[in-house]
């Protein structure tokens, strides 16, 4: 009897016997993939029945020594990557087309290579001469680098199996093409099969493999997710088309911190690495304004500054707008929600703009008082003191909750030439010299004392 197609769901794994363009499980749209069954023979007999062989047990004292790494020299990547590339890992490197992924990493490839790795850069998309042109641009020429354009992955490994490199760059992904999956370069089984089989030949063989992965309009790699198990470690490269500076974020790591960032510039000779963030963030600052506010933020292991922007206007609509760049617009609607019940201050009939300036995205709940005070220093068309920073946690009754790092957030603003600091009051108070702190207790004494209100 012929066996009827199996298709499952590549966001959410769910299995139906027939294809739809919307998974009834999860509600995601055009993630239904056929399966294709594994090919008759041994394997098709159940696993308990054919023995395989033991595997070593060890028990938890076990000590491991770490993996080695290989810096690239490029710190802000290196940081990212957890101290350095760590043999036979696999890693996928995703983003908006254009961003600038190839350029990070030519530049990635050129140092490892000098600095001893064997290093192969397989380009799907362009064409060698402009992988040479940008390399030239990058000044990498004398870098010794092995460049290959191609798009069929049996060749791909074999060629990789005889050239025994320690470092592969696949750019990208969604150009590969396995020839036993007959589905279109691109598509979901496609990417998924050919991430697969790189993920597993970095560890047969122990080559660290790159992967470049182009993000969807819906901001997924596609493949939705699943090339995103398959890997180590995960980083997204990230900006605003309109700015020049991209971080490199770590969103999952094997071998190192998530949520980790690297600052880089994109120049005419390529990315150059951004040493002091906080002060490029708030370089485009000009006088104190309504609506501003530097918050004093946390970026993985770094403290960063970043500047708020809030606008507030009477709405023309019934429903006021509520439009948000760089932050969570679940959690606006609850600042304004704590703004109105606890301190009497109401947004109905106003339109609420929010943005982090320069492309910047943050997820911090530290963020909480700084939003508040844009809006409010909005609102009031007031600016706050020039020279302050503000974080701090804002709980639904309106209590400010202590955040981690205090310390830090509060010697980088020093260190930025802040001289005033507003942060929540719990906590043990920490001295740093030149900062004059206002610790509060909760969002109505914050509201009194900035803004002479509440
Ligand atoms: P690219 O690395 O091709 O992006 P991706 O691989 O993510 O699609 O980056 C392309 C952009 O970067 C392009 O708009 C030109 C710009 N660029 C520079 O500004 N300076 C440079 O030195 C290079 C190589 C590119
Ligand atoms: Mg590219």
């Amino acid at each position: 009897m012929a066996k009827s197609p199996q298709f499952t769901c590549s966001a959410c794994g769910a299995k139906t016997n027939k294809w739809s363009g919307r998974c009834d499980s999860c509600g995601e749209w055009n993630t239904i993939v056929e399966e294709k069954p594994l090919s008759a023979g041994p394997s098709k007999k159940s696993l308990g029945n054919v023995r395989g062989k033991t595997i070593p047990l060890s028990d938890l004292a076990t000590r491991e020594t770490p993996p080695p790494r290989t810096q690239s020299g490029l710190g802000e990547l290196d940081r990212v990557l957890g101290g350095g590339l760590v043999e036979a890992s696999a890693i996928l490197v995703g983003g908006d087309p254009g961003i600038g992924k190839s350029t990070l990493l030519l530049q990635a490839s050129g140092e490892f290579a000098r600095k001893g790795l064997k290093t192969i850069y397989i380009s799907g998309e362009e064409a060698s001469a402009q992988v040479r042109m940008r390399a030239e641009r990058l000044g990498l020429t004398d870098a010794p680098v092995q460049l290959a354009t191609e798009t069929n992955l049996r060749d791909i490994l074999t060629t990789l199996e005889a050239e025994k490199p320690q470092l592969a760059i696949i750019d990208s992904i969604q150009t590969m093409w396995a020839d036993n999956v007959d589905s279109a370069p691109g598509s979901v089984s496609q990417v998924r099969a050919a991430a697969h089989e790189l993920t597993t030949f970095a560890k047969r063989m122990g080559v660290s493999v790159i992967l470049v992965g182009h993000v969807t309009k819906e901001g997924q790699i596609a493949g939705p997710r699943v090339v995103e198990h398959m890997v180590d470690t995960v980083l997204y490269f990230e900006g605003e088309r309109g700015h020049q500076f991209r971080i490199l974020r770590a969103v999952k790591n094997r071998f190192g911190p998530a949520a980790e960032i690297g600052v880089f510039e994109m120049t005419g000779g390529g990315l150059a690495e951004v040493l002091n963030p906080s002060a490029l963030f708030l370089s485009e600052r000009g006088e104190p304004s309504p609506g501003s506010v530097v918050f004093a933020g946390i970026e993985g292991t770094r403290p960063v500054l970043v500047e708020f922007q809030a606008l507030v206007a009477p709405s023309p609509h019934s429903q006021p707008r509520r439009t948000v760049v760089g932050w969570d617009s679940g959690r606006l609607a609850m600042i304004l929600a704590v703004l109105e019940s606890r301190c009497g201050i109401p947004f109905a009939g106003l339109d609420v703009y929010l943005n982090v300036a320069g492309g910047m995205k943050v997820n911090e709940p530290a963020a909480d008082l700084a939003v508040a005070a844009a809006l409010l220093s909005a609102r009031e068309d007031a600016s706050l003191p020039a020279d302050t920073v503000v974080f701090g946690e804002i709980s639904l009754s309106g209590a400010l909750r202590n955040v981690g790092q205090t310390e830090n957030r509060l010697k980088e603003a020093q260190k930025l030439g802040f001289t005033k600091a507003i942060a929540p009051k719990g906590g043990k108070p920490v001295d740093v010299k030149g900062l004059e702190q206002s610790r509060m207790a909760d969002l109505t004494a914050f509201v009194g004392e900035i803004f002479g209100a509440g």
